[in-house]
């Protein structure tokens, strides 16, 4: 089986990705620089969670604390492990923490991913994988979102970023022939979630019976997408390397593809939720009711995302996904087990 380096292993996605990958039998180096943006804690027992297993299963797996910014350590660490595929999922996330912070985002995402890409040529790796976000389509209004749409138009520095980081794929896939594939995750949630992000935030305020923040006055929808149905995809993406469009037109451009070896997919369920539905769910989940608080649309927000995922249906055959009361449910169950707030 190949070798995989995940970067970001140390995050919700990376984590789940990490776990996913060597119980189907691959080999995983999975690196992080265990930051402080949230809770450490919670990254720490992800690590724990996967050393624990592969000792159990004797998984290959193997982590390194390494910083992308830092390309030498980067590149003896290529040169270490010579891994065949990676996944890049280590970024400065979060839109909003990008109005305070904005110099994070240029250096774990800008230069951290433009060293990545340079291991990526120096050691010849046959499939890069890498997070891209909903976020890129900032200003569209037009929904669904499409892959075929422009996504000129970003409204944060964190989606401008992650459109930086398809822009240097596409020149990696076109100078170097690196097959690259960009994945726009949307909201994605689940057990050992991202505390800045809405699930956990609405979870811990309704069990602590604390002010739940609804903004736009609740006029907002997110395709929250259930991590089981984005690990499931990355697999099947993982066996399919992006390859050129035969049918890619210079003259037409898609946004999406390329007569190079880029590829670009939402990944995301095709239905929106009101906000104000979501928090429902969780209530009836919880058995316990909200206290909202509706507040004006934020800097840097997106109103609503919707994402087409017909594209990635297409290309690797179907796109799961889990209805937003299982996925709430298993949150739920997840949350209060690791918080200990029954
Ligand atoms: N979770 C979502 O809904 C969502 C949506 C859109 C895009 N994304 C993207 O998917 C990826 C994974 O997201 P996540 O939710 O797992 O986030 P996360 O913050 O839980 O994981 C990212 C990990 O990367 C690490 N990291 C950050 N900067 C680093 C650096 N310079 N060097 C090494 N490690 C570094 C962090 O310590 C963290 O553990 C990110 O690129 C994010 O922008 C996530």
């Amino acid at each position: 089986m190949s070798k995989i380096l995940i970067t970001g292993a140390a995050g919700f996605i990376g984590y789940h990705a990490a776990l996913n990958l060597l119980k189907n039998g691959y080999g995983v180096i999975g690196i992080d620089n265990i930051n402080d943006y949230y809770d450490v804690n919670l990254k720490y027992k992800r690590l724990e969670l996967l050393n624990e297993e592969s000792v159990l299963n004797s998984f290959n797996w193997e982590f390194i604390k390494a910083d992308l910014v830092d390309k030498s350590y980067l590149m003896n660490i290529f040169d270490k492990y010579k891994p065949e595929i990676v996944l890049n999922f280590a970024a400065q996330a979060g839109v909003r923490y990008s109005l305070i912070n904005p110099s994070a985002y240029i250096n774990s995402n800008i230069v951290g991913f433009s060293n990545i890409m340079e291991c990526c040529k120096e050691f010849k790796v046959k499939n890069f994988l890498y997070a891209s976000s909903s976020s890129v389509y900032g200003g569209n209004s037009k929904i669904p979102f499409s892959e075929e749409d422009g996504v000129d138009h970003p409204v944060s520095i964190y989606a401008a970023t992650k459109k930086a980081n398809e822009l240097i794929a596409h020149t990696y896939s076109h100078i170097y022939n690196i097959p690259t594939t960009g994945l726009r995750f949307f909201t994605v949630y689940g057990p050992w979630g991202r505390p800045d992000m809405a699930p956990m935030i609405f979870a811990d305020a309704i069990i602590n019976e604390k002010p739940v923040k609804v903004f736009n006055y609740g006029k907002m929808s997110r395709s929250f997408t259930y991590i089981d149905d984005v690990i499931e995809s990355i697999r099947k993406l993982i066996e399919k390397p992006a390859s050129p469009d035969e049918g890619f037109n210079k003259y037409d451009p898609n946004p999406s593809t390329s007569w190079n070896s880029y590829r670009v997919f939402n990944i995301g369920n095709h239905k929106s939720i009101n906000l104000n539905d979501f928090i429902s769910t969780m209530e009836k989940e919880l058995g316990k009711n909200a206290i909202r608080e509706f507040e004006e649309m934020q800097d840097g927000d997106v109103k609503d995302t919707v994402a087409d995922n017909s594209k990635i249906i297409n290309w690797i055959g179907d796109f799961k996904e889990t209805s937003l009361t299982t996925g709430i449910k298993k949150f739920v169950n997840w949350y209060k087990s690791f918080y200990n707030s029954n």
